[in-house]
């Protein structure tokens, strides 16, 4: 019988400095058959740890579509992952999942797609937002709105600079305070609805990033006239097991680890004010 608490060998392969506390891992599965038998969806998590220290949900921001490997964008907030910040290219972290619900992807086919992140929110996104890069013929219009405190807390500067170069895909940014030779937005994120045209015919919009920025995002798309069911995005919640078994993730009926953690704010809408934290 297969122990679902079993974590797996993976070695660092990489490691891309995102800012002042944020680093992208490359890992490689030590277990060639694990490595070849780790199939995950957009959107999913894993549970991340170093033996003896702890253990945490970190998103899968690496694409399905680019196999071998598993990235994680990881910033160093508490007691795992400030310890995982001092590893280095070879040493190992220990890995199981993939664990939560997915972006959804083949019912979004022919659709104009608005990625709306906030910080250390394009990290979740990213991956659905390669595996568009990888057919990108399939979708309509790609709009990515993309904001940080500052110029050095953005995640992936240099794909954000090659997505802005393949057709129908377009990239603002915006920070609260700019510095250096800085030249796009300054500003918070809705204030890019002044800059670029968000429209809600056939679309969708994926949303990531701290409450507040969520909950301000949401009434601007509302009010440009997506619907609840196409305002889709994260929850975060505090999780032990990450499988639905310890109750730690509940918000109301739903556990964030296997119900979630992407959700449509439909969904939300129906989950107690007090509990969803948007
Ligand atoms: C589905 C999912 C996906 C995630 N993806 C990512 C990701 O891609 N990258 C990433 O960096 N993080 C991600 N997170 C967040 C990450 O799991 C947490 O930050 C995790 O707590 C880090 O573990 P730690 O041991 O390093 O930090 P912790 O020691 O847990 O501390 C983290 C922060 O939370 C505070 N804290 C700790 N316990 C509590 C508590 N009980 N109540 C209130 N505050 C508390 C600490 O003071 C600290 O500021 C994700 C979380 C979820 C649920
Ligand atoms: S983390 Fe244990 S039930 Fe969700």
């Amino acid at each position: 019988m297969k122990n679902e608490y079993l974590p797996y060998k993976a070695i660092i392969k990489s490691i891309q400095k995102e800012s002042f506390d944020t680093n992208t891992y490359k890992v490689v599965f030590s277990d060639e058959k694990i490595r070849n038998s780790f199939d995950y969806k957009q959107g999913q998590f894993a549970e991340v740890s170093i033996l003896g220290i702890g253990e945490a949900p970190i998103s899968i921001t690496s694409s399905p579509t680019r196999k071998g490997y598993l990235e994680f964008t990881i910033r160093g907030a508490g007691c795992l992952t400030k310890k995982i910040h001092q590893l280095n290219v070879g040493d190992s972290l220990y890995v199981r999942g993939p664990y939560g619900n997915a972006f959804p992807y083949e019912e979004i086919k022919g659709k104009n797609i608005y990625f709306i992140a906030g910080g250390i929110g394009l990290p979740p996104l990213r991956s659905l937002i390669n595996i568009i890069m990888d057919n990108r013929e399939e979708f309509g219009n790609v709009k990515i709105l993309y904001g940080a405190k500052t110029p050095d807390e953005l995640c992936f500067k240099q794909e954000l600079e090659m997505w802005k170069k393949i057709p129908n895909t377009e990239v603002w940014l915006t920070v609260d305070k700019s510095y250096g030779d800085w030249k796009h937005n300054v500003g918070v994120v809705t204030e890019l609805w002044k800059k670029t045209d968000v429209c809600s015919k056939n679309a969708v919009a994926f949303v990531c990033g701290p409450p507040i920025m969520i909950k301000f995002v949401v009434m601007k798309l509302i009010e440009s006239g997506f619907k609840n069911k196409d305002i889709i995005m994260t929850l975060e919640r505090y999780m032990k097991c990450g499988i639905g078994k310890c109750g730690h993730c509940n918000v109301g009926e739903k556990f964030v680890c296997v119900d979630g953690p992407v959700f449509t704010y439909e969904e939300i809408g129906k989950i107690p004010a007090k509990e969803r934290a948007i």
